[in-house]
């Protein structure tokens, strides 16, 4: 896996970055796929979201949460606060890993070296939006802003600065991805664990 460095363009914008894109074979992900899902937001955001990798609905439209998470993250977005217009939403991995069963194809977590593999179109947008406070939905996000693994418990809700955050953005915050919320839609825990990805979101506001 040679990774995505030889296809982002130096010092690209947004534009650039994203024409690029559907060119990169970085990683084996590209060949199944439909297409790179690469981002959605203005590049002049203030904020900028990292999810893990774009899931079935995604791969088919070419865009980032569009599917059942991101309808969670666009509520959370709302009662937070936070104007959309504001925010900048891209993924840790840009294609869609999954494995097919019968007709459907279930989505399979990225692996370390697809997360390693993709970071440097990560790194293009963090340079090229330059925000004031990346929000990293989950585990695979945040492993792939930091640098390292972090456990969400231990950090969620803090805003990370200097070593803590890593050196590729400037504040971070951790919090849940909104899949681990979408699932728990009409149980007794839905309250709770919506409002903490809410106040998670507030506080990076
Ligand atoms: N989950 C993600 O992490 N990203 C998407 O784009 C959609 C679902
Ligand atoms: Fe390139 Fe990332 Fe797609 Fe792999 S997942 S081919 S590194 S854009």
């Amino acid at each position: 896996r040679p990774g995505a460095q030889e296809w982002v363009p130096p010092e690209g914008d947004v534009d650039a970055l994203r024409q690029a894109a559907p060119g990169c074979r970085g990683c084996e992900l590209w060949a199944d796929a439909t297409q790179v899902v690469f981002s959605s937001g203005p590049p002049g955001a203030r904020m900028l979201m990292v999810g893990e990798q774009p899931g079935d609905r995604e791969d088919r439209t070419g865009e980032p949460f569009v599917g059942p998470a991101g309808r969670v993250l666009d509520e959370a977005v709302e009662a937070a606060g936070i104007d959309p217009a504001n925010v900048y939403t891209t993924n840790a991995v840009k294609h869609f890993r999954f494995v097919e069963r019968g007709k459907r194809r279930l989505h399979k977590k990225p692996a370390v070296p697809h997360i390693a593999a993709c970071r440097p179109w990560l790194l293009a947008e963090l340079a090229a939006v330059h925000p004031d406070v990346v929000v990293c939905l989950g585990a695979t996000a945040a492993r792939a802003v930091i640098g390292h693994d972090v456990r969400i418990g231990d950090v969620r809700g803090q805003v990370l600065e200097g070593d803590d955050a890593g050196d590729a953005a400037g504040r971070v915050l951790v919090t849940t991805h909104p899949s681990a919320v979408v699932r728990l839609r009409g149980k007794p825990e839905w309250d709770e664990a919506f409002g903490s990805f809410v106040e998670d979101l507030r506080a990076a506001l």
